[in-house]
């Protein structure tokens, strides 16, 4: 990752001291790499090059309108599950026919909007939702463009809260039973079906489960194919992992090789839906140590940020590797700490048993973050959201202010006086 990289024991974000940019926007702040983003998507482009394809960036992974706005100008699609994120696709400037919508509970208004600004795709989890897209579609006399995004039973070996692929999981349509729901779409005047997908889960170190559904995506392609029902695209979702702590995940280059070596000789458009792979390695969350608090057992430094900001240590039990931004100006010997922040909460930690030489004052950084980072984050404990930042060679942008006190109590009201 040489957009962040130390020179001179300073860490530095593309070529600005990540210190200065602490200095001027405060802590916690999120910082993001624009250089980080484009090479996360370009390993992407690049293996795709010749082969007809849509890269839709998982929106839910980091959602920021300038994050959004880069990948849309290097020609990203879009993968979104709210109406929420659709109106940030189009405020970021991102193509509505280079988006697909997925998610479980898609709400009547939603597909409306959908339908109304011409998405490339509905990835259907149910067949109900499939009934509603039917019933919206024609009372606005529109032909509604469906995939079903099927649930392959591969078990994704990945964290049980971001597994999605299996049988007890409550995502996609269960395979078996796929076939029958394409026959009845077939019966529906303002359905047009395009494809079929899934999504098996996230933060995948191997290609083997990817490979496995999509080998089980495929036989439905040709069962469906004998049926009159032929399809123009395939979406295997995200989920490509990457490096937080120990983990040797494939590249995208090897991971899509044996994709393209699966559909060769296939008349199908590959859709993929990475998020965390193109956002993670391009965000770090600064934080500053308020506190050294030290007793017979264990050392905490207690950082400015808490799982407000950053949950992912405390809901997976997730490692971000911590590192000290400027490793000059301390001496002392390395200590052995809990990063921890300042939340009324036993979780709330940022990483456990950290070998750090600091001192109070000194700034953290947290590697890896800008996917599922900001996104994430909440007002617990009535603290402001972080700002974000995003780095593009000598120059830094504010792509969101921090927030303020007023800001969060403006919405709420004491009850009238009787
Ligand atoms: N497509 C669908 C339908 C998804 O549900 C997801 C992620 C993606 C694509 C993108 O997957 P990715 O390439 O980012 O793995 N908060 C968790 C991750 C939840 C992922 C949910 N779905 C975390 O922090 O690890």
């Amino acid at each position: 990752m040489d957009w962040f990289s130390y020179i001179n024991g300073e860490l530095m974000a593309e070529r600005l001291s990540v210190s200065a940019i602490a200095e001027q926007f405060d802590t916690p702040l999120y910082l993001y790499s624009k250089a980080g983003l484009q090479a996360g998507l370009e390993a992407y482009q690049q293996p795709l090059k010749h082969y007809p394809h849509l890269i839709c960036y998982a929106v839910k992974a980091n959602s920021n309108l300038a994050v959004l706005n880069v990948l849309a100008k290097l020609g990203a699609g879009f993968d979104i599950v709210s109406v929420g994120e659709l109106e940030r696709v189009l405020a970021a400037g991102g193509d509505p026919a280079r988006v697909v919508f997925s998610g479980v509970g898609k709400q009547m208004h939603e597909i409306k909007r959908g339908l109304e600004v011409g998405i490339r795709c509905f990835n259907v989890e149910s067949e109900t939702e499939l009934e509603r897209i039917q019933v919206c579609a024609e009372q606005m006399g529109k032909k509604a463009p469906i995939s079903l995004r099927v649930n392959p039973d591969v078990d994704a070996q990945t964290h049980p809260y971001i597994s999605t692929g299996l049988k007890e999981n409550k995502f996609g349509i269960d395979i078996i039973e796929a076939e029958a729901v394409y026959k009845k779409a077939l019966t529906m005047a303002n359905i047009h079906i395009i494809g079929v997908g899934c999504h098996i889960g996230s933060q995948l170190t191997t290609r083997e489960p990817f490979i496995d559904a999509l080998d089980r995506l495929l036989a439905l392609t040709d069962n469906l194919k004998a049926l009159g029902i032929t399809l123009e695209h395939v979406d295997i979702g995200g989920g490509l992992g990457v490096r937080y702590h120990t983990e040797t995940p494939p590249s995208p280059e090897s991971y899509l090789s044996a994709v393209i070596e699966k559909l060769k000789g296939r008349d199908l458009t590959l859709i993929i839906e990475p998020g965390r792979s193109i956002a993670a390695p391009a965000g770090l969350l600064l934080t500053r140590v308020e506190l050294i608090k030290k007793n017979d057992h264990k050392a905490f430094a207690v950082v400015d940020a808490g799982m407000n900001d950053q949950l992912r240590p405390s809901m997976y039990g997730a490692w971000h590797d911590i590192t000290a931004v400027s490793l000059n100006g301390s001496e002392s010997a390395p200590v052995v700490y809990d990063v921890v922040g300042p939340i009324c909460e036993t979780g709330d930690f940022l990483g456990k048993e950290r070998s750090l030489q600091i001192k109070e004052g000194d700034l953290l950084a947290l590697r890896c973050v800008g996917a599922y980072g900001f996104v994430m984050s909440s007002n617990y404990n009535t603290r402001n959201r972080a700002a974000e930042v995003m780095v593009d060679g000598e120059q830094v942008y504010e792509v969101r202010r921090r927030e303020t006190i007023a800001e969060q109590l403006a919405p709420e009201s004491l009850l009238p006086t009787s």
